[in-house]
C-alpha cells in the first residue's frame, strides 16, 4: 500500500489498524483522519536524527502551515518538538495547546505591527525576518518594549528545488526572503547587526516544498555556509544558528518514492559537516522545518458517494460528498492522489473514473483517471490518501460547506480532536 499504515483485511480499508467503512459510519462523511501514532512516529524519527547528526543542540521545527490544530500541538508538546509558525492565527492555537512559545520561530514575509506586537507579547523565541522593512518594525516594537528580540534572517540561496512552480521558494526571483546573488542578503544582516535591540542568531532558507531532488537540501547547505562564513571575514559575525526549513517530498502515488528521514539528515549532515571543515568553522547549530513529511501520510479523508455519471465515449464521474473547499490540492496543483473504495477492496479495479466534488464548478475535483470496481455506487466510501498536510489547513467554506472533522486515531481507539462545522458555525460572525 501506499503507507505502511493503510491495510485491507476481508475487503476492507483499514488506516492505522481501524476500519475505515465503520469510523465513516460512527463520525459521518466528508472526514479526515489523523493517525496519531505516526504522527509521533516521525517526530520521533526527526528528533533521533538530529541528535545523532548534528547534535543534541539542533532541532527539527513542526511547520504549522501543513496542518494546525489544538491537539496537533499538544502532540508536539509532547513531543518536545520546536515550531514554525506564520501569523498571529497560528500562534493563538499554539498558545491554547499550552507549547512554549519560546521554541516558535515566526515566519511570513509581511508581518504586520499587529502580529509583531502580538508575537512579542506571546514571547515568540524567534522572529525570521523576510525583508529590511520587517526588520525595522521588529527593533521599533522591541524597543518600544524595552527588550532584545533573537532574530533569523530568511535569505534566498538560489536554488531550484524542481518541483512545483507555485511552492518553490528558494529562487532569486521568489517574493520571499533577501537574495544572497544580488547582495541584499549581505545588506539585510549589516543592517540587522546595527539594531540595539534586535539579536541577530543567523540565517534560514527553504528552498521548496514536495522536494524529491537528489542534492537540493545539500546544495543550499552549501550556498548558505559559504555566505555565513563570507559574513565572518567581511563582518566578523559568525552565525550561530541555521535553518535549512521543510520540504521533504512524501507518497502521494506509487510513483513516488519513499523518503527515509534519517537517511536524508544524515545526507544533509555530511554535506553540511563537510563544508564547515572546509571553510573552517563550527558546526552551527542546525534546525529544519518539516511540515509535509510529519503529518501528511497520518491523515486519510473520507467521502461517501451520491452519484455516478457515466458520458458515454467520453469519461465517467464519481461524486463525493467533499469538494475542492476541504481538498483544495488538486484544483490548485493538479495533485496527485490514491484514492480507494475502501468497502470493495476485494473487488478489481476495472472503471476508470473521475472522482468530483460537489461544489459548483467544473475544476472542482478530487482526482482524475483513477481506477475503481465498476459495481462503484452511492454510499460506497471513498477513501483518499497521504491527506494529513495541507488539507485542513487550507480548507475553505466555499458554497458555504461546513469543514470536516478531524478524528484521531490512537492504539487501536478514535477521538474527536475537531468537531465538523455545524450550519451556526458558518454564520456565526454575520451581523
Ligand atoms: N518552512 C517554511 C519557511 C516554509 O515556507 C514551508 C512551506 C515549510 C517550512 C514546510 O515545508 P514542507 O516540509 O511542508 O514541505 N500549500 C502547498 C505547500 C506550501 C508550502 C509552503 N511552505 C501544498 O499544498 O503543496
Amino acid at each position: 500500500m501506499i503507507c505502511d499504515n493503510i491495510t485491507v483485511k476481508d475487503g476492507i480499508l483499514y488506516f492505522a489498524g481501524q476500519n475505515t467503512v465503520e469510523l465513516a459510519k460512527k463520525y459521518g462523511t466528508p472526514l479526515y483522519l489523523m493517525d496519531e501514532d505516526k504522527v509521533r512516529e516521525k517526530c520521533r524519527a526527526y528528533k533521533r536524527a538530529f541528535e545523532k547528526h548534528f547534535g543534541p543542540k539542533a532541532q527539527p521545527l513542526f511547520a504549522s502551515k501543513a496542518n494546525c490544530f489544538k491537539r496537533l500541538y499538544e502532540i508536539m508538546t509532547e513531543e518536545n518538538m520546536g515550531i514554525d509558525v506564520v501569523s498571529s492565527g497560528e500562534i493563538y492555537v499554539v498558545k491554547l495547546a499550552g507549547f512554549d512559545l519560546s521554541h516558535a520561530y515566526f515566519h511570513s514575509n509581511n508581518k504586520t505591527d499587529e502580529d509583531i506586537a502580538y508575537g512579542m507579547e506571546n514571547g515568540i523565541g524567534y522572529f525570521v525576518a523576510d525583508n529590511v522593512e520587517e526588520v525595522k518594525a521588529v527593533e521599533a516594537e522591541a524597543a518600544r518594549r524595552g527588550i532584545t528580540q533573537k532574530m533569523l534572517l530568511r535569505l534566498t540561496p538560489g536554488i531550484d528545488p524542481h518541483t512545483y512552480e507555485a511552492i518553490a521558494t528558494g529562487k532569486v526571483d521568489s517574493k520571499f526572503g533577501s537574495a544572497i546573488e544580488t547582495g541584499q542578503a549581505e545588506e539585510i544582516v549589516r543592517y540587522t547587526l546595527q539594531q540595539p535591540h534586535i539579536q541577530l542568531m543567523g540565517y534560514h532558507c527553504h528552498v521548496g516544498s514536495q522536494v524529491f531532488g537528489e542534492d537540493i537540501f545539500e546544495r543550499a547547505a552549501v550556498v548558505m555556509l559559504e555566505f555565513l562564513a563570507d559574513m565572518r571575514d567581511k563582518l566578523g559575525f559568525t552565525a550561530p544558528v541555521l535553518d535549512l526549513g521543510g520540504g521533504y517530498g512524501v507518497r502521494y502515488t506509487e510513483e513516488d518514492p519513499y523518503l527515509d528521514i534519517e537517511t536524508k539528515v544524515g545526507e544533509v549532515a555530511a554535506a553540511v559537516k563537510e563544508t564547515c571543515k572546509r571553510l573552517h568553522l563550527e558546526l552551527p547549530e542546525i534546525h529544519m522545518e518539516p511540515g509535509r513529511s510529519i503529518v501528511a501520510d497520518a491523515g486519510m479523508t473520507l467521502y461517501t458517494v451520491g452519484t455516478v455519471k457515466k458520458i458515454p465515449g467520453y469519461k465517467n464521474y464519481v461524486s463525493v460528498d467533499g469538494s475542492m473547499a476541504d481538498h483544495i490540492r488538486f484544483a490548485l496543483y493538479g495533485s496527485k492522489y490514491t484514492c480507494y473504495v475502501a468497502n470493495k477492496m476485494d473487488e478489481p479495479a476495472g472503471f476508470e473514473a473521475t472522482i468530483a466534488g460537489r461544489c459548483c464548478e467544473s475544476g472542482d475535483l478530487i482526482q482524475t483517471n483513477v481506477m475503481v470496481p465498476a459495481s462503484v455506487g452511492r454510499y460506497d466510501i471513498i477513501a483518499v490518501c497521504t491527506t494529513g498536510a495541507y488539507h485542513y489547513s487550507m480548507a475553505s467554506n466555499y458554497n458555504r460547506l461546513p469543514k470536516p472533522p478531524i478524528v484521531m486515531l490512537r492504539g487501536g481507539e478514535n477521538y474527536v480532536a475537531v468537531k465538523r462545522e455545524s450550519f451556526a458555525d458558518l454564520c456565526r460572525n454575520d451581523v
